[in-house]
């Protein structure tokens, strides 16, 4: 799998997802041989850069944030097809100055007319770009060459805004062409829900309501909002990364199997299960959010959200939320979802813990198994990549204890092959045109289907309750899963 002759065009190339990941991908693609050799990277920014200032700020990028080895040679050819345009998203001049770029490049570097153009600016100025794209004649590629958008979330900050983005994108666009980025379907271990699933025989009998009582997805993070305040405040935790990353965590773990490896099959059974999702009626009773306060962490005395640069000190945005969820359908009626996601918790971890049922019967007298939690299979989807079960075993010696164990599966043990990053996977994808690993526009709206309620019910519902920065968040959290005789887990 290595990329034709291609090119990578980033709007907003200077900004932290593009200096953080971006950037440093295409590097480390390069670095592993997976990109051609006349590659061409093209940044478009407000900023008086020659094509030397813009090498430089990647050089900078590449040295703070790659994954693998710096190596001379191949950063050399990589510079080689670096250029920058200068310009802001309605400039016509600009545009016209991108479009020859490209046709030099066609000719110096033989970038054969294929490009991917990567929309890394915030949503209010996509349709700009994607108007400015048509009207220069971007968006198609002569002959046999391809041309493709990659939009970055939000994508969209409801339903409504997700449909009008969509028009709009679609208007110039085929489908097909459109790439639209969750960077958790380009983790390994996300990847690895399905090859868990579907290519093993023991686990799928299993997993469904006559076994599982509920599942967990956890996405923590110790991390505040940073210097995000501008894209933050207003949109909160639900919106950040349940309408997209959890959402399609959670379908991953519920759907069918799809009849083939392929975005279409993939996208069909993803749907059909996030259109079974149920929110519960009562809003009040199973949804929480809440806001971090002052606290400690990792030995740090850490501001609270509205203390924050930036932060409208009276906003109410969500940095935390959790919502339960059903899905209707014949393998998980009556079993709940329970999704959870906050900034500034106790550490920084993403899990979807699937947890059984009790033994229906058991022969052990209680104190036997005192110390015996419910059977799970916990998906560690980072930073400890593996997999968990936890079940219980006899504690040696002469009476009969039952306890707790693990049995690890763990990345780092089982294999030698290093992880790509996300962007990594994903940007590759792009230019080789698999979609597999990106979500459509049906998905997208139904998700943000799925959180439009949720969003109006915390509008109507006063503030978000403060949580000390460092912990695991709201009381009102884990009061939501003691009603239904459970407990979250502490990872
Ligand atoms: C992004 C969110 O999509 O995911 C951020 O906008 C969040 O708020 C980030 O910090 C987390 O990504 P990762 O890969 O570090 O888990």
């Amino acid at each position: 799998r290595i990329a034709g002759p291609s090119g990578l065009v980033i709007f907003g190339v200077t900004g932290d997802l593009s200096r953080k990941k971006l950037m440093p991908a295409v590097y480390d693609l390069a670095n592993r041989g997976l990109l051609p050799p006349g590659f061409s990277l093209v940044g478009f920014a407000r900023r008086d850069w020659e094509h030397e200032d813009f090498a430089q700020v990647v050089h900078d990028a590449v040295k703070e944030h790659s994954r693998t080895p710096f190596r001379e040679e191949v950063w050399q050819q990589l510079a080689e097809g670096m250029r920058f345009v200068p310009g802001v998203f309605d400039d016509d001049e600009a545009f016209a100055t991108l479009k020859s770029t490209i046709e030099e490049l066609d000719k110096s570097r033989g970038t054969g007319g294929n490009f991917a153009f990567y929309l890394s600016v915030p949503p209010k100025f996509f349709p700009t770009v994607v108007a400015q794209l048509e009207k220069h004649g971007l968006n198609r590629g002569e002959g046999e060459s391809w041309r493709r958008a990659v939009i970055e979330k939000p994508f969209g900050h409801d339903l409504a805004s997700a449909q009008e983005l969509n028009r709009t994108v679609h208007g110039v666009f085929r489908a097909s062409e459109v790439f639209r980025i969750d960077h958790y379907l380009g983790k390994e271990t996300v990847q690895n829900i399905l090859a868990l699933r579907f290519a093993n025989t023991m686990f799928e009998p299993l997993w469904n309501r006559s076994y599982v009582d509920h599942v967990q997805i956890t996405m923590a993070e110790d991390i505040g909002i940073g210097g995000r305040a501008g894209y933050y405040d207003g949109i909160g935790a639900a919106r950040d990364v349940i309408q997209n990353h959890l959402l399609q965590l959670l379908a991953l773990t519920a759907m069918e199997e799809p009849s083939s490896f392929d975005a279409k099959a993939l996208v069909a059974e993803k749907l059909k299960v996030l259109n079974a999702v149920q929110l519960p009626k009562d809003l009040a009773r199973h949804t929480v959010r809440g806001q971090y306060a002052a606290g400690w962490q990792g030995g740090k005395k850490v501001p609270g959200y509205l203390d924050e640069e930036g932060i409208d000190p009276q906003s109410v945005t969500d940095t935390y939320a959790a919502i339960k969820l059903g899905i209707d359908n014949r393998r998980w009626a009556g079993v709940p979802f329970y999704l959870r996601t906050g900034k500034r918790l106790g550490r920084r971890v993403t899990e979807i813990a699937v947890v059984f049922q009790r033994a229906p019967h058991s022969p052990f007298g209680a104190t036997d198994t005192q110390e015996l939690g419910q059977n799970a299979l916990v998906i560690r989807v980072q930073p400890d990549e593996g997999v968990t079960i936890r079940f219980g075993s006899k504690v040696p010696g002469t009476q009969m204890e039952i306890r707790d164990v693990t049995m690890d599966f763990a990345y780092g043990e089982s294999f030698t092959e290093s992880s790509p990053e996300a962007y990594e996977r994903l940007i590759l994808d792009v230019l080789l045109g698999d979609a597999n690993l990106f979500p459509r526009h049906q998905e997208v709206e139904r998700s943000w289907e799925i959180l439009d309620p949720v969003e109006r019910h915390w509008a109507r519902s006063g503030r978000p309750e403060q949580y000390p920065a460092g912990t695991w968040g709201p009381g009102a959290a884990d009061e939501m899963l003691a009603r239904d005789g459970r407990s979250w887990r502490r990872p």
